[in-house]
């Protein structure tokens, strides 16, 4: 059976998973949504004619979606007949943010807080969705692309909808192959790798903030023989972290892990993968996904609860101290410290209920800081909640 996708976000990387989704033989209709109605016009107009040039049978849509309107996500829900959601709309503008990251003063206290302080601008979009789809009771997939490490909890904490993710853990993972492969002097399918890995593992393995004090390096096998206990974990995970490109181009990458997991979620097989936030957990693990859903699989010698464990702590190298059972995530001591430094004010924590405030806030933030190093307009009306 072809499915249908709902793709949401037609931004920077939006438009590469669009490319991918129209070229799966799992993929019989994609609508391309963003609240942006002529952006996605435009980009799912441009797809559309190279499917036609291909004469591939997918039919693409393009349609204006605000996320943040619960009736308008059911209607286009029941009237498209959606069978998966792939979630890229995010209110992070991100070259704004990489642009105070790539300066010598702020660019290092940045990443010292992590991407955890800016949690309310990646989940403010899937968490207003999935409590669309709790509404009007969908019962298809939803894979959510922002942060999925941490949002994908608090989601699955405060609605009846657990997501699946796409990119992050699964990244690494094939980056941490290929490099075993060179290494190795074989091919890359001749590898297989388990990782635990949080987003904080890949920002550092690319070369950002502090090394996590775990590795996350689980098993690496060769033609089946396990390599694991001769390698240096640290090191292979900066070898593969440099391996993945930065900022926009990595769009392709990620598009590739994006539509690996939607034909695992769609198609008559399970199969081994990584996923960033699966089942509602902090972090990302190794999994096997199929028609019937995500199952973490750890290798041989732990569990997934000793995972989860391990990962919860590494969150704290994101900035984020824990996600309670309600959903309230408490930011770290140093995370808030390094937003206080930036910006003049940082919140203690996010409840559920005031994502968007707190998103408000942030962005706020982000337009008052100037590009000398220090913030031009601190936040106002903000207060160091607990
Ligand atoms: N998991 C991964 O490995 C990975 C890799 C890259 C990016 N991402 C994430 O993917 C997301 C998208 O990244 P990007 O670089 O394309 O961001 P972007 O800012 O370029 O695009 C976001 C899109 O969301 C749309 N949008 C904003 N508000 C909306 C609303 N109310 N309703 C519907 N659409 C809305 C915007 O118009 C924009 O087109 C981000 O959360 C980013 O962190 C994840």
């Amino acid at each position: 059976m072809s499915a249908r996708v709902l793709l949401v976000g037609i931004g920077g990387l939006g438009p590469w998973v669009l490319e991918r989704l129209v070229r799966s033989d799992a993929v019989g209709g994609v609508v391309a949504a963003d609240v942006d109605g002529a952006r996605a016009a435009a980009v799912a107009g441009g797809t559309r004619l190279g499917t036609t040039l291909e004469r591939r049978p997918v039919a693409v849509e393009a349609t204006a979606l605000d996320l943040m309107d619960a009736d308008a996500v059911a209607r286009l829900l029941q009237e498209r007949e959606i069978d998966l959601i792939v979630q890229a709309g995010s209110l992070l503008p991100v070259q704004r943010w990489w642009s105070i990251a790539a300066l010598p003063d702020a660019g290092p206290r940045l990443q010292r807080a992590g991407l955890g302080p800016w949690l309310a601008l990646q989940l403010l979009l899937p968490l207003s969705l999935a409590r669309a789809i709790e509404r009007c009771g969908w019962q298809g997939t939803l894979l959510n692309l922002s942060y999925p490490d941490a949002v994908n909890a608090v989601i699955a904490r405060t609605t009846a909808v657990t997501p699946a993710g796409a990119g992050n853990v699964s990244l690494l993972a094939a980056a941490v192959r290929q490099a075993v492969a060179e290494q190795e002097g074989c091919r890359p399918d001749e590898v297989e790798v388990a990782l635990s890995t949080h987003y904080a593992h890949v920002r550092w393995a690319m070369g950002g903030g502090e090394r996590p004090r775990r590795h996350g390096v689980l098993r690496v096998l060769r033609d089946g023989a396990d390599l694991t206990d001769r390698l240096d974990p640290f090191e292979l995970l900066r070898r593969g972290g440099a391996l993945i490109p930065w900022g926009e181009a990595s769009h392709p990458l990620t598009a590739a892990s994006v539509v690996r997991h939607v034909e695992l979620l769609l198609g008559e097989r399970a199969g081994a993968e990584h996923m960033p936030g699966p089942c509602g957990l902090v972090g990302g693990y190794p999994v096997r996904v199929g028609r019937d859903g995500v199952v973490v699989d750890p290798p041989p010698g732990t569990t997934v609860d000793a995972l989860r464990v391990v990962q919860e702590e590494t969150q704290q190298e994101d900035g984020i101290a824990a996600i309670a059972a309600d959903g309230t995530v408490t930011f770290t001591d140093e995370a808030a410290e390094q937003m206080r430094s930036l910006f003049g004010a940082a919140s203690a924590e996010l409840h559920p209920d005031d994502v968007e405030e707190q998103a408000r806030r942030l962005l706020a933030a982000l337009d008052g800081f100037g590009t000398g190093g220090a913030a031009t307009a601190p936040l106002r009306n903000s207060t160091n909640r607990k």
